[in-house]
């Protein structure tokens, strides 16, 4: 086969950036007989040219000067590695309009401006790929895109943030405290440079929006999910939740009803025990897709790290060499905003069942009184769990699931609640997600 050389420039020499660097440097002779495509990487752009990294470029490659990327016409690829949605965001365009295709592995730069982006992509007559931007190592917008393409996707359910499921996870299993398991998630180097964002759900939303707006073909926005962290889980919640037969996760989920409605959240949520995602540990990732032909299918993986994350970017740089990123980049549409903002459905009217734990004080009518708020607002409990012995202040933990209810039927009852004489403090709630059935 004859072979093909792209040129590529890269911007940002961190982890993910070096990891790139040795891809494409140590396997290229590999890469070459494997896709007929051969790899050159004829400049590499970072502040800092003078730490060493896991591999050394061959001289003249690396610089300082963005300039030397942007003015070389050879260049067909540019990778912006830098992060960040302002600095980020002007070197792709200037990428694009020096008439580069770019790969990224920005989720947060495309999820809050992947419509301006396209749109100068488009104008341009370039791509832009995103493969690493969702996932990791995972190649889950692939998957949507070509592999998957024969389903209608009815859902999205993600664990899509290492740190957070690292620290669930051993909130779980090595009964550590939160701070504890962020410390060394932190140290680990699966944290983003500022850890609020994984925590506080944010990084999920972002990785949510990018790989819902594919599967359903909708341009989504931040604003449309319905986001909540994992600041406040509280160890005893897991261990409830356990002895009722569940697992803590951080899930991003992505559902769309057959009148095109559809539903984003990410939320701390329990899983049943045997479902595929709860015997995801760690710092992998795992998505859970259900489409109208194939069922679930569950792809599981490393999602952050150098090179998890390198494998990503490499493999939409041979795609975008070959063209098939641009075939498909070119062939998407995406339903437009104003018809999509009618589709998007509020929290409250969401349906889910929840694991409720309330505090309550260890004397006559306790049961009677929460029964009674829950029957107010036409709750139906499912389980119920009350273990002798008192907490502080004579209070007992109660811990009490539900049927499927609205989420702002919960809210309502949660409210009313806090203000029972019998209920000491707030009120814990999480969701029980129920994965939808894939029987024969
Ligand atoms: N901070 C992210 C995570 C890195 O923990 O998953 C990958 O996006």
């Amino acid at each position: 086969m004859a072979e093909k050389t792209v040129k590529i420039g890269l911007v940002g020499f961190g982890i993910v950036g070096s990891g790139v660097a040795k891809i494409i440097l140590e396997d290229n002779d590999e890469i070459a007989v494997r896709t007929g495509l051969r790899l050159e990487l004829a400049c590499v752009v970072d502040k800092d040219i003078t730490t060493a990294r896991v591999v050394s470029l061959p001289d003249g490659v690396l610089t300082d000067d963005v300039d030397q990327l942007l003015n070389d016409d050879s260049i067909d690829i540019a990778i912006e590695l830098v992060g960040g949605t302002t600095f980020a965001k002007d070197l792709q365009i200037k990428m694009l309009q020096s008439g580069k295709h770019v790969v990224t592995a920005n989720k947060a730069l495309l999820a809050k401006h992947s419509t301006e982006l396209c749109k100068i992509a488009a104008e341009n007559n370039k791509c832009i790929a995103f493969e690493a931007s969702c996932a990791g190592g995972i190649p889950i917008v692939s998957a949507i895109r070509t592999s998957l393409a024969g389903n209608n996707i009815e859902a999205i359910y993600g664990i899509v943030n290492g740190t957070c499921n690292y620290i669930l996870s051993n909130m779980t299993t090595k009964n550590e405290d939160f701070e504890t398991a962020l410390k060394q998630a932190q140290e680990k180097g699966y944290a983003e440079a500022d850890p609020t964002l994984d925590i506080n759900g944010g990084d999920s939303a972002h990785k949510l929006i990018i790989l819902s707006s594919l599967a359903f073909g909708y341009e989504l926005k931040l604003e449309d999910v319905y986001v909540e962290g994992i600041e406040g889980i509280a160890k005893a919640d897991i261990n409830y939740g356990g002895e009722m037969g569940y697992i803590l996760k951080l899930l991003a989920i992505g559902k769309k009803d057959s009148d095109g409605k559809v539903s984003l959240k990410v939320k701390p949520s329990f899983i049943a025990k045997d479902d595929p995602l709860a015997k995801v540990d760690g710092s992998f990732n795992a998505v859970s897709i259900f489409g109208s032909a194939v069922g679930q299918v569950t792809f599981y993986g490393r999602g952050a790290g150098m090179m998890p994350t390198a494998s990503a970017v490499v493999a939409d740089v041979i795609e975008v060499g070959l063209g098939n990123s641009e075939k498909s980049f070119r062939a998407t549409s995406l339903k437009p905003r104003e018809q999509v903002l009618p589709l998007i459905k509020k929290i409250g009217n969401t349906l889910s069942r929840f694991y409720i734990r309330m505090m309550v004080k260890d004397q006559p009518g306790g049961l009677a009184s929460y029964s009674r708020v829950l029957s107010k607002h036409d709750i139906s409990i499912s389980g119920v769990l009350q273990h002798e012995g008192s907490g502080p202040d004579n209070t007992v933990p109660i811990v009490i699931t539900t049927h499927l209810v609205r989420q702002q039927q919960i809210t309502a009852a949660m409210e009313d609640m806090k203000n029972l004489d019998v209920v000491s403090g707030k009120p814990v709630c999480i969701s029980i997600v129920d994965m939808p059935e894939d029987t024969d």
